[in-house]
């Protein structure tokens, strides 16, 4: 959908290039992320993407064709663009900055408005805010308003600048979600720009590794790019915990049946309840009300019962869904003191049990 073939960018006045012979090509419906150090020409690769700055070498096609063959401002509307920093219009209203786009195509008052409305809700913005201005929303809400305006005229491709360089973490997360939800509905080709190593491993089908003048260092999926970081500077980019950053690429529901793990069902006798767990290996069992998972209890405590279900229960401190990632399944066993993470699923339905062994079995698959 984008390729760029020997892409430059040599600004006046400068020696240096900032963007130097860059190859790359974005295919149709994925996200492809570039991160890198500052200064290293993400920005100014977007820019000649959408001719905000003209290429001084090489081509860049979009959808076949050499942008520039293109009309920049026909260009600008197929193209969505969130700037870094957000660059909302401050005297404009909210409603006004996200119909900047329709009201450049001319489209009627009624449709502009109807778009509006429906564009805040998909980004999780209370219509009320339309009247509002810029300086009146949070740095996240911002945020938000920048990437519907960009999504307004419905775009097939969209640049992000660092969309959510200016929020905290816990936002952050939750508009990574948002983008990825959105994303599965409608496959937009999007290159978004980033710092933060854990947002494009998150966010990208691929990332590329840009060094200083916009060298490629690589350009493969975050599996890829954890499991052979291609030079020393990735390997020194992707920063520590290479396995742990690998782990949070899958998720539990990746691991497929867990089994009925060192369970038994209350029912059970206490004899079956002791070989269950000794089978095991285990000094604890927990104990079943068919698919829920009551708790689990020292095997010790079951003597003098008949059975499992008749001696008290500790619940299990760490429940993951099937969505969690196999990180967040090594946090949960550390925290767990049977040293196990219990999945639960829909309506809370037992699933099964994560443990070490089957973590490891995953690792080196
Ligand atoms: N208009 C300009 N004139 C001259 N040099 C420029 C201009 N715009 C950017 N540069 C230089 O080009 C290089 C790349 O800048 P660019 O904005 O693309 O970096 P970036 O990777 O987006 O950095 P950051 O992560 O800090 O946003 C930098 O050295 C910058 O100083
Ligand atoms: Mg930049």
């Amino acid at each position: 959908m984008i390729e760029l073939d020997r892409a430059t960018k040599v600004f006046p006045g400068t020696a240096a290039p900032a963007v130097d012979a860059l190859t790359l090509d974005v295919p149709a419906g994925e996200i492809v992320v570039l991160v890198g150090p500052s200064g290293c020409g993400k920005t100014t690769t977007l820019k000649m993407i959408n001719r905000i700055v003209e290429p001084t070498g090489g081509t860049i096609r979009v959808d076949g064709v050499d942008v520039r063959r293109q009309e920049p401002h026909v260009l600008r509307r197929n193209i969505g663009y969130v700037i870094q920093q957000v660059g909302l219009f401050p005297h404009r209203t909210i409603a006004r900055n996200i119909a900047t786009v329709p009201r450049l195509l001319g489209w009627d008052a009624d449709r502009t408005t109807a778009r509006v409305d429906e564009l805040m809700v998909t980004m999780g913005l209370d219509p009320d805010m339309g009247a509002r201005y810029p300086s009146e929303l949070s740095g996240g809400q911002r945020q938000r308003v920048g990437v519907a305006r960009a999504l307004a005229a419905d775009p097939p491709v969209l640049l992000m600048d660092e969309p959510f360089g200016a929020v905290d973490p816990i936002v952050r997360g939750r508009l990574q979600g948002e983008l990825l939800d959105l994303q599965a509905r409608l496959r937009k080709t999007i290159v978004f720009v980033t710092h933060d190593i854990d947002e494009a491993l998150r966010l990208g089908d691929r990332i590329a590794i840009l060094n200083v003048g916009g060298r490629l260092e690589q350009y493969a999926t975050p599996e890829e790019i954890l499991r052979e970081p291609a030079t020393p500077f990735v390997e020194e980019f992707l920063g520590g915990e290479r396995g742990l950053r690998r782990l949070a690429l899958r998720t539990v529901g990746d691991l497929g049946d867990l089994g009925i793990g060192n369970c038994v069902q209350a029912d059970a006798t206490v004899e079956e309840a002791k070989r269950r767990a000794a089978e095991s290996g285990e000094r604890w069992i927990g104990i079943l009300d068919g698919d829920r998972l009551r708790g689990w209890a020292w095997v010790s405590d079951l003597d003098g019962s008949r059975h499992a279900g008749d001696v008290d229960t500790t619940l299990f401190r760490v429940a993951l869904s099937v969505d969690a990632t196999l990180r967040e399944a090594i946090d949960g066993l550390v925290r767990s003191r049977v040293g196990v993470a219990v999945v639960l699923g829909e309506d809370q339905r037992y699933e099964g049990m994560v443990t070490l062994d089957r973590l490891a079995q995953a690792i080196v698959s």
